[in-house]
């Protein structure tokens, strides 16, 4: 194994268990590009500040340059010995380039280094899963538009309560998501501030300008205390409780599109290509993406879990613990770039059944409602209201038919106020079309929902 960086002070190598025990190279490699933005612009600030020369910091930033390249291509011999990607890094320049590359870690420390490379890396992982969020919404958009009259039950209780629009049903999903993405803008803002010059813990005797280094890295100012700089990971935690919620606003989805493709529901079906067969089943297609949209909020809200109780003990400032933070940092930021990437396909290639979601929307006296509404527009206290209509549902159950279908005598028995223009109000169409105002089901309301919500995406 190879000489380590801080090798003065022992006598006794490592041991082998401990090396590989303590080493996070084999998950923080992935932080290579931003670790090594972090030291460009760390070096050139050195130079700009005079404790290098500009000549040290261009050999500096031409080695990391080229061992980028090396990782990149996959060519970079990484070493559990080196411990991390920072290490790895540091010796691989100073192999390349010889003693200027031992003055990089001048007035800087693994503390203020790693916290940096994870904010750059979690920043650009925001970034992304912003714009996936927005490509989503689009695809929410579309199909609202399309189905803004397509009709359907609502449920309560998951039993049939109002007839509502399917585009309706399905703005509803666009504005958790927008929430989301709020959401994510607003952790970005907390993430986006930087720490190095925080040192080990205590700041640096060097004369450093952290204003300069910040700008180069696109950050909106330094972190204000060093302490808090190298021990602080609430970004991390707000960004995974941010993204626990789009897991489970997935989840929710999901399980909506896993019972609308069963038979019973018969609403949708989905695209072969997002289904899986049965071993033993000949006639099964299995809803295994939906499923596994619905499976995968699990993990995320166990990475935020893990995070919480990661930091509970910690004392100030920067403890190995922190080392703990990547795996569910980088597994949910994995978890839920796939689960969008997978919802955003599938949608387009589903089928929505929209005669049998109409059939089913008039099963369970959806517009009872309707019926109560309209007596109190007859001059009927609401209660009333709702008890004359409820004795009109239970003669339609008697029965067997639907409201709609009940003679007007047999109307009137229920409440005198009743009179042949009733009948409009008891249909679907009624139903849906005088629920017509802002963020009603009215198929002229969704539309307009629908362009507000362009908007709202194009303005986050
Ligand atoms: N790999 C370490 C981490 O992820 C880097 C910082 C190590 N600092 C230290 N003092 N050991 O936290």
């Amino acid at each position: 194994s190879p000489d380590k960086a801080w090798k003065g002070r022992f006598t006794v190598p490592t041991d082998a268990f401990v090396e590989a025990f303590t080493a996070s190279v084999g998950f923080d490699h992935r932080l290579y590009r931003h670790d090594i933005r972090g030291s460009v612009a760390h070096a050139r600030m050195l130079a700009a500040v005079g404790i290098i020369e500009e000549r040290e910091a261009a050999l500096i930033a031409e080695g990391l340059a080229a061992i980028e390249k090396e990782i990149d291509e996959g060519r970079f011999p990484w070493s559990v010995g080196r411990e991390d990607v920072h290490m790895n890094i540091e010796a691989a320049l100073i192999e390349r380039i010889g003693e200027v590359g031992k003055k990089l870690h001048t007035a800087r420390s693994r503390n203020d280094q790693v916290a940096t490379a994870v904010r750059l890396y979690l920043r650009d992982g925001i970034d992304s899963l912003i714009g996936q969020l927005q490509r989503l919404g689009g695809v929410f958009l579309m199909l609202a538009e399309r189905e803004a009259e397509t009709i359907m039950p609502g449920f309560t209780h998951l039993q049939v309560a109002q007839p509502v629009t399917l585009g309706h049903h399905i703005l509803a999903w666009f504005e958790m998501i927008l929430r989301d993405s709020e959401r994510l803008i607003d952790a970005r803002g907390r993430v986006n501030v930087m720490p190095l010059g925080a040192g080990a813990l205590a700041g640096t005797s060097f004369p450093i300008d952290r204003q300069m280094t910040a700008q180069a890295l696109g950050f909106a100012r330094p972190a204000e205390n060093s302490l808090d700089a190298v021990s602080d990971r609430d970004f991390v935690i707000e960004f995974t409780a941010a993204a626990a919620l789009i897991m489970i606003h997935l989840s929710r989805i999901a399980e909506e599109l896993v019972l609308w493709s069963t038979p019973q529901f018969g609403f949708i079906e989905l695209g072969d290509g997002f289904c899986t067969g049965s071993s033993i089943m000949p006639q099964k297609k299995n809803p295994d993406v939906p499923e596994l949209l619905r499976g995968k909020s699990g993990r995320v809200i166990g990475h935020l879990t893990a995070l919480l109780v990661l930091m509970k003990g910690q004392p100030l400032a920067y403890n190995k613990d922190n080392q703990e933070d990547k795996e569910p940092l980088f597994d949910t930021l994995d978890t839920v770039r796939d689960c969008l990437r997978a919802l955003t396909e599938l949608l387009p290639a589903t089928t929505f059944h929209r005669e049998r979601m109409r059939r089913e929307a008039l099963r369970g006296y959806p517009t009872a409602t309707d019926l109560a509404d309209y007596l109190v527009r007859r001059g009927l206290p609401f209660r009333d209201a709702h008890e004359a209509a409820g004795r009109a549902v239970r003669l339609a159950i008697d029965q067997g038919v639907d409201l709609a279908d009940l003679p007007l005598a047999a109307l009137k028995t229920c409440s005198p106020l009743i009179e042949d223009d009733i009948f409009p109000v008891l249909t679907l169409e009624g139903s849906l079309a005088a629920r017509d105002h802002w963020g009603g089901t009215a198929p002229r309301q969704v539309l307009e929902a629908a362009a507000r919500g362009r908007q709202r995406l194009a303005d986050l």
